[in-house]
């Protein structure tokens, strides 16, 4: 089934694109995987590296253009180039908000931009977007990943009904906490508000211990298998606990679901704490 596709993978450097590359290599997929320095990137067998930066117009169009060159087409995009930023959103300045929207949002644009044509010529395609949980549900000082990931969910399904005639469909991957080096490459906010300061201590001191506790990158890759494999994919594939939480956001009543949010990051404890000092 995957034997002729030509997949390519952003971000495959680490973590969830890397797994994913070395999985649908594995399986029999011709694999091209991009990565920021050829110099750094430790080799994946059966696997081609490409260098590409996804915020840069020139070098997504040669990266995309070098491929198809070479293997002739590209039947399965999965953009998973990515990286979160902590911090309180009245901390994050726009300079902050734009760099990460130029990785999480707009280098998919370009890259999928950059693909489709060959897609709609071939009358084939599979375009996988790794997106997150946090697409989906809130996320307390994670805001603009958050929204960068809410954006891409918006953009994805619609993309999925227009390019559907063409024999191409767009999906969502989204893995909850995955034991990667997100937490290691995360960018924080150059402000502080002493404000937020204990509340953002207590929800990252939260993030850190489900992180350690969080799935194995292949997981994600095993998903990622399903969706670029199943004859007609699903919109959504929830990695993990994902699947539980996402179910219980749609079928949960809002005030409730609110509720055991707030509880979980012990924000409502930590807000009393604050307005008590004033
Ligand atoms: N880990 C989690 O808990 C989790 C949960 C939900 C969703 N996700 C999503 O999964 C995806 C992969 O993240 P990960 O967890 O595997 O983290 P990771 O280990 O930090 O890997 C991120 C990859 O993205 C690449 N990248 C970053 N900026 C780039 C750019 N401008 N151009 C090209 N490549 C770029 C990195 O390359 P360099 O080595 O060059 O930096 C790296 O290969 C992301 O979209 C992330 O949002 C992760």
């Amino acid at each position: 089934m995957i034997e002729n596709k030509v997949v390519l993978i952003t971000g495959v450097s680490s973590g969830i694109g890397r797994e994913t590359a070395q999985l649908l290599a594995e399986r029999g997929a011709r694999l091209f995987g991009t990565v920021r320095d050829l110099g750094r990137a430790d080799p994946i067998a059966r696997v081609e590296l490409v260098l590409m930066d996804v915020t840069d117009d020139k070098s997504v169009k040669d990266g995309a253009e070098s491929v198809l060159e070479n293997a002739g087409k590209i039947d399965i995009l999965v953009n998973n180039a990515g990286y979160s930023i902590a911090g309180a959103l009245e901390e994050t300045s726009i300079e902050e908000a734009h760099r990460l929207f130029e990785t999480n949002f707009f280098g998919v644009l370009r890259l999928t931009q950059a693909v489709l044509p060959s897609m709609r010529r071939h009358g084939y395609g599979r375009i996988v977007n790794i997106s997150s949980m946090l697409g989906v549900l809130p996320g307390p000082y994670r805001g603009m990943y958050v929204a960068s990931k809410h954006a891409l969910e918006g953009y994805t399904k619609t993309l999925d009904h227009e390019v559907r005639a063409f024999g191409i469909r767009a999906t969502l991957v989204e893995p909850v906490y995955t034991k990667t080096k997100i937490t290691t490459n995360e960018k924080t906010v150059q402000t502080a508000i002493p404000a937020y300061a204990d509340q953002k201590q207590r929800v990252m001191e939260i993030i850190e211990k489900e992180t350690a506790n969080g799935d194995d990158p292949n997981t994600v890759a095993e998903v990622v298998w399903d969706a670029v494999t199943a004859k007609s994919p699903r919109l959504h594939y929830p990695v993990g606990e994902g699947v539980m939480l996402s179910r219980l956001h749609r079928f949960v009543p809002a005030r409730m679901f609110d509720k055991q949010f707030r509880k979980r990051f012990q924000l409502d404890g930590a807000a009393q704490a604050e307005m008590a000092k004033l």
